[in-house]
């Protein structure tokens, strides 16, 4: 789009600059066409040079879709064979103002009126944003610290063969944090060093002082996991950071393929609605294509880490954790809205399929003071189907929540802050927020 305007704009020229050469009119005429092409030359520049609104363009993830996100030709190879590929992915702009105690975290409220559908709701990524952090990153690092102290060895895990993703994903962090975020970590000449918590990480000493992936968790609020194809064409995970996920354990999942991982965890419509086009993308994602969606959970108690509400964390591995352990309809004040920001790319070296996972975590008596809020979470949460209400637990908290938000909902269109139609709400919104 870009070279073609510029193309455009060039071969305008050209020909003008031909006309007048060869035009024998006054050179009243000739002047006209310089700044005639002088024009159609500026506006080109313009129209190369606009801010891109991207966040505005995202579609929507609960809406079912048939444009495909990655346009990118799926190259032929054998399964579980990657050649690296030369790709280095665009450096990043500074996080404008970013502030370690200032900067709020983003405001995703990634859920729309009824009726409810079942979707991967990939959107695509500008590289800017590929990891974000905020004022809880310190809340973060120090949970993320304490329980890699407590319980490292099982939640940060990574298999032999996927060590040189692993220490692809380090790297990656370490030339992309200290561009957008200069005022929390600097580069060094072995890797980087953090501003504010005084940590100084050696990425190129070997032995690794830890698992790589063990470090990569340092650096960000983001959980982390790599999958890799095996020749039987199935991506495994066999590298991750997963110390804040909440409802899941790394040794649960650990050296699983992605099906197996979602079977295991009752995903709902998995095997219908989701299996083959999740297992198509992971195919065909390349290292300049990367992903994002979001979604949402509620919570009972206000343990980010591990919501203990559905069973013990250290519990025995082969009994299930879930929602029927639960207390039913706990006061409001202990109800939680958690969201996750996922990214999805692939490492141009390994190969591997990098997934972040970033917890958004707020008390539901915050977030329905927010206008539309309540009445946009009431209606999506009542239009979820059986599979999903059992997925999400919502027998549990339903009478209680739904009380409160419709109540909260009533107060606002009282007030005038919102219209009683929903649908309007959701007019103009733009996803997720
Ligand atoms: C980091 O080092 C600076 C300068 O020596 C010091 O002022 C600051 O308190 C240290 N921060 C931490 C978290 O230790």
């Amino acid at each position: 789009m870009v070279s073609n305007i510029r193309f455009v704009a060039q071969e305008q020229l050209e020909h003008c600059l031909q006309l007048f050469s060869q035009s024998l009119k006054p050179a009243l005429y000739g002047g006209l066409f310089v700044i005639l092409c002088a024009s159609l030359l500026f506006t080109g520049w313009i129209k190369r040079n606009k801010p891109v609104l991207r966040r505005a363009t995202s579609p929507d993830l609960e809406k079912p879709t048939t444009k495909k996100v990655n346009t990118f030709k799926a190259p032929g190879r054998p399964p579980g064979v990657w050649t690296p590929v030369d790709f280095k992915r665009p450096d990043p702009e500074p996080y404008p103002d970013w502030d370690v105690h200032r900067t709020n975290p983003l405001p995703y409220r990634p859920f729309k009126h009824g009726p409810y559908h079942i979707t991967m709701g990939l959107r695509t990524m500008h590289w800017d944003d590929w990891i974000e952090l905020d004022n809880h990153y310190l809340k973060f690092h120090a949970d993320k610290t304490r329980r890699i102290e407590e319980r490292g060895v099982t939640h940060c895990r990574t298999a032999p063969e996927a060590m040189d993703g692993a220490i692809e994903l380090l790297e990656e962090l370490c030339d992309y944090l200290p561009q957008r975020y200069p005022t929390l970590y600097q580069k060094t000449e072995v890797g980087m060093d953090n501003l504010v918590t005084n940590e100084s990480f050696n990425i190129i000493q070997r032995p690794l002082p830890e698992d790589p992936m063990q470090t990569c968790a340092r650096l960000v609020q983001d959980d982390l996991a790599i999958m890799f194809e095996r020749p039987d064409g199935q991506y495994y995970l066999l590298a991750g950071a997963i110390l804040l996920a909440g409802f899941w354990r790394l040794g649960d999942k650990f050296g699983m393929p992605l099906s197996e991982i979602h079977t295991s965890g009752d995903v709902p419509g998995f095997k219908t609605k989701l299996e083959k086009g999740m297992m198509n993308f992971f195919r065909r994602v390349q290292p300049n294509g990367p992903v994002l969606r979001n979604n949402y959970f509620l919570q009972v108690d206000d343990e980010l880490a591990w919501s203990s509400s559905i069973g013990p964390e250290d519990g025995d591995h082969t009994q299930a954790v879930g929602w029927d352990t639960a207390k039913k309809n706990k006061a409001i004040e202990h109800h939680y809205f958690r969201s996750e920001r996922q990214s999805l790319r692939r490492l141009p070296r390994s190969g591997g399929v990098v997934f972040t996972i970033r917890t958004y975590f707020e008390p539901i008596t915050a977030i329905a003071k927010e206008p539309g809020v309540p009445g946009r979470l009431a209606s999506a949460v009542r239009s979820w189907g059986d599979d999903v209400a059992k997925y999400k637990g919502r027998e549990r908290y339903q009478d209680v929540l739904l009380e409160y938000l419709d109540e909260q909902h009533r107060q606002q269109v009282e007030k005038g802050v919102v219209s009683e139609d929903y649908a309007q709400e959701d007019e103009g919104r733009k996803y997720p927020y």
